[in-house]
């Protein structure tokens, strides 16, 4: 827990509040002083994949692994939002509300676009996704954040502008989030997710809203963000759920009928404003109406609020001090401001997230590893793509080699930073169709570096990309006899790198630019990664040798096989361990009895250091006597403290590569 430090920060200080516009503060309902305003707020969690894949999600298709359909939620909502101007909705995943826009007529167009300028229907988060926080890269999130956001801003102008950054289901939050949604400009941020007991504490305490100080670097209030945690996770109040998924009684209210049951709604409802007031400190309440795929048939949603704020406020003749409306977080926002409260300030991350004892939402970090890579990876490649777009235009899109576009990675890779996507917690089928988003995303991007490339360079090259290195397969590198080796730096310094490339030739001459030899080795692939590639690749060797790259830039180089055998020494596995290994830098000492790394040593500045090397591993637990928790995709729990030793002993290989001199 965080001290008593108390700070008086005044809200919209980091952002600027745009007032004047018809859809800010002013359209926001009235709350008066004197009462206890209850903000409802009617809206829809739609996961951009999870059981079912994103398309399937949009579409409704396969119902019988979860009913979900997003565009007949959206057609819904907008019909009751035309219907009726006290309601109001909230759309938070940008990837859906695209889907959708693109469908639609132009006269609902107009239509939806006037309920936008009215903050009627207001874009809150905007991403393209949801993202998770934790396994995600900064770089990602800002991509991410300004796909979704630019298509709002060229769709709907100011008004489509969000104003509140809305985490309510990732797992768990981050300072650094808090810190880049500062950055972005919104003015708040509303979330679900922490631990239980800091949950506990921070209602005891009042302290469920508070300021976040997302950065120790950035001078205050550059990356201060309002943060409050919302009552119910993002559910309805336990009784109050009037989806087509509930099973809370609407809301019968014809006394004549059997079942009346509006005094027990009303003093329910006004005993749950009574408890939430007591862990918040202003004259407000947020109650999230709704909740996952909800509002599929939102009648049922608005009737039965309709009736809830019609029957409150009723009791306001009686002396009843609650007040009920529909409203949205940027309006709960605006009236936290102008109560004009000083808040708790808060400097670290809402990290692991336990909802329980046992339950530590910390598995995710790992799930699905080869995923996680290949999502990295292709955070890489569409900054070259990017680049090399940026760099030749329109030649880049339309070139020799077709039709390149760098926006099928942009999309998704905007979905793979959803919280169930990098996080590794969605299913297998839904897990194979991020990668081949990804997959056909690099298709789309290989053609417009091809474009750009033969431009920049002039010439019109066979280009062959080698994307699975990772396995040491390049069929073409493994065949060709002679080829080109051509880098692409995205980086703004010069950078040096190991060229490893899959070959069957024992000898190799490489030339770079000014026809200058470079050295190479050549060693051969391990049986390990053989048995990783299997049938996919066929090298026995590796050509291995050093390229510099200039900054931003090209360098290219001419590889031939030379037909000279020898100069290549098979591995050895030793039958003893070497005491040590090292080059003129570095010197790896080796424990004689496991064969593990003992130290290292610093030749050049004399510098030891000692190290221990164990490969452990914890045995996952299936649930026990304390708890029936058992460890998983979220959760990871293992079933004892003691680790298990992977291997006490390793067996080791020696390579060594015989030093060719420069050539000439
Ligand atoms: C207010 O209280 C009176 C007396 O108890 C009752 O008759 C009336 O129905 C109440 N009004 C509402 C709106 O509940
Ligand atoms: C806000 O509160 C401060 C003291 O905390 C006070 O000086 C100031 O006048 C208040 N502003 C408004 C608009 O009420
Ligand atoms: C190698 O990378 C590809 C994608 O680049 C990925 O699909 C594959 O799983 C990776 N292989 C291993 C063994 O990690
Ligand atoms: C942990 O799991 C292993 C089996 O994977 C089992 O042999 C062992 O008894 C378990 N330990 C505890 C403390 O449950
Ligand atoms: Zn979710």
């Amino acid at each position: 827990m965080e001290g008593t430090l108390l700070l008086i920060v005044i809200l919209g200080a980091a952002g600027t509040m745009h007032l004047g516009e018809a859809c800010g503060e002013q359209t926001c309902p009235a709350a008066p002083d004197g009462l206890m305003n209850v903000h409802l707020i009617p809206h829809t969690h739609n996961d951009v994949g999870w059981l079912k894949t994103v398309d399937q999600y949009y579409y409704g298709a396969q119902n019988y692994i979860q009913h979900a359909g997003v565009q007949y939620i959206l057609d819904s909502v907008i019909s009751q939002l035309l219907l009726d101007a006290k309601k109001r909705f909230i759309y938070v995943e940008s990837a859906f509300f695209w889907r959708w826009w693109n469908q639609q007529s132009e006269g609902l167009k107009k239509d939806v676009q006037n309920l936008v300028q009215e903050g009627r229907l207001e874009f809150i988060n905007g991403g393209w996704t949801m993202n998770d926080e934790a396994a995600t890269h900064y770089s990602s999130i800002i991509d991410q954040m300004t796909l979704g956001l630019k298509f709002l801003q060229s769709t709907f102008g100011e008004c489509g502008r969000p104003r509140v950054a809305w985490h309510i289901d990732p797992f768990g939050h981050s300072r650094e989030q808090a810190s880049l949604f500062a950055q972005m400009g919104y003015d708040g941020l509303f979330f679900g997710r922490l631990d239980y007991q800091d949950k506990e504490n921070r209602e005891k305490n009042k302290q469920m809203e508070m300021v976040w100080r997302g950065s120790d670097d950035l001078n205050p209030p550059v990356a201060d963000l309002f943060t409050g945690v919302l009552p119910n996770g993002y559910n309805p109040p336990s009784g109050f759920c009037w989806d087509q998924f509930c099973s809370d009684s609407p809301i019968m209210d014809n006394p004549l009928m059997e079942d009346y049951n509006v005094d027990a709604v009303v003093t329910n409802f006004l005993s749950v404003v009574d408890q939430q007031s007591q862990h918040y400190r202003t004259n407000h309440l947020i109650m999230t109406m709704g909740s996952d795929f909800q509002y599929e048939n939102a009648n049922l949603w608005f009737k039965n609020m309709d009736k809830l704020i019609t029957l409150v406020n009723a009791q306001q003749t009686n002396g009843s001090k609650v007040n009920v409306f529909y409203s949205t977080p940027s309006c709960y926002l605006n009236s936290l401001n102008r109560a004009n409260m000083s808040w708790p300030i808060k400097t670290d991350d809402f990290f692991p997230y336990a909802d329980g004892a046992h339950m530590f939402w910390t598995g995710y970090f790992t799930s699905r590893p080869t995923f996680k890579r290949y999502e990295r990876l292709s955070n890489n490649f569409l900054q070259v793509c990017n680049q090399l777009e940026a760099l030749t235009g329109m030649a880049a899109r339309n070139g020799p080699y077709g039709t390149g576009d760098s926006s099928v990675l942009r999309r998704a890779m905007g979905v793979a930073q959803h919280h169930d996507a990098v996080t590794g917690t969605a299913k297998q089928a839904v897990a194979d169709d991020y990668n081949f988003r990804l997959y056909k995303g690099w298709n789309s991007c290989q053609t417009l570096i091809s474009n750009a490339l033969s431009n920049l360079m002039g010439t019109k090259e066979n280009f062959v990309f080698c994307t699975l290195l990772n396995i040491s397969v390049c069929p073409f590198s493994e065949a060709a006899k002679t080829f080109n080796v051509i880098l692409y730096n995205p980086l703004g310094r010069s950078v040096t790198w190991n060229v490893r490339l899959p070959v069957n030739g024992r000898k190799y001459l490489v030339l770079g630019s000014s026809g200058e030899p470079i050295r190479n080795e050549v060693v051969p692939v391990s049986e390990f990664t053989k048995a990783v590639r299997r049938d996919k690749g066929q090298a026995e060797q590796e050509l291995i040798f050093q390229a510099v790259i200039p900054p931003l830039g090209i360098s290219k180089f001419a590889v031939g096989a030379l037909t000279t055998q020898g100069l290549f020494v098979k591995p050895k596995k030793l039958l003893q361990y070497p005491n040590s290994i090292q080059n003129k830098y570095y010197q790896v000492d080796f424990d004689p009895g496991t064969g593990l790394i003992a130290g290292i040593r610093n030749l050049e500045k004399g510098i030891s250091l000692p190290l221990t090397q164990s490969l452990y591993w914890y045995k996952a637990s299936a649930g026990n006597a304390g708890s029936a928790q058992v460890s998983g995709a979220y959760i990871f729990r293992p079933n004892q403290t003691e680790v298990e030793h992977v291997t006490q002993k390793v067996q080791t290989y020696l390579v060594e590569v015989r030093k060719i001199p420069p050539l000439h």
